[in-house]
């Protein structure tokens, strides 16, 4: 079988915004047919809502878009810079965190910013963290994901297409 595509989405808490990034490409991936050549992950820089489905305000806000956020909260680890081909971090702490435990200077390679693949959503280079703000926090991360996902999935068909 073809080796699949893997990409993993980071916050800090993987309660409300890389869940949310997991479920919108999940859907992204499988409207397009291409579950089979894609896989999909998120966790946390922090580890302390292990287990937690995502922030209900988040499980709300995408549930009225037609997303189903519901990956229970891990914390990074080890592996995942050896399992994953690219690693979406949402805003400059999860850069830094995630690039300073990469078990090799190479593997920070892998290490991209979410808002880079926003074409729409261009005024912040950072998908800000909703947890202590009202809904049109929420709003905004969903509409800073679902336009940089969808740049993001174009990148991916052309990385598969190309064999890099
Ligand atoms: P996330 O949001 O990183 O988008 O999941 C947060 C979740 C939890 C906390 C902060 C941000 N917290 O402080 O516990």
């Amino acid at each position: 079988m073809e080796k699949r595509y893997k990409v993993l989405f980071v916050c800090l808490g993987n309660i409300c915004r890389s869940p949310a990034a997991d479920g919108i490409m999940h859907h992204l991936v499988a409207e397009q047919g291409l579950s089979s050549l894609i896989e999909i992950d998120s966790c946390g820089t922090y580890g302390g809502h292990r287990g937690e489905l995502p922030d209900s305000r988040m499980r709300q806000a995408g549930a009225k878009r037609g997303y189903n956020f519901n990956h229970p909260s891990r914390q990074i680890c080890e592996d995942d810079y050896y399992d994953f081909d690219l690693i979406v971090v949402m805003d400059d702490m999860n850069y830094e965190k995630v690039c300073h435990r990469a078990p090799e200077r190479k593997y920070a390679d892998k290490v991209v910013r979410m808002a880079s693949y926003c074409r729409h959503h261009t005024d912040r280079t950072y998908i800000p963290d909703p947890y202590y703000e009202g809904r049109e926090g929420f709003e905004l991360v969903l509409n800073m994901l679902e336009d940089g996902c969808q740049e993001l999935l174009e990148v991916i068909k052309n990385k598969i297409n190309s064999g890099s």
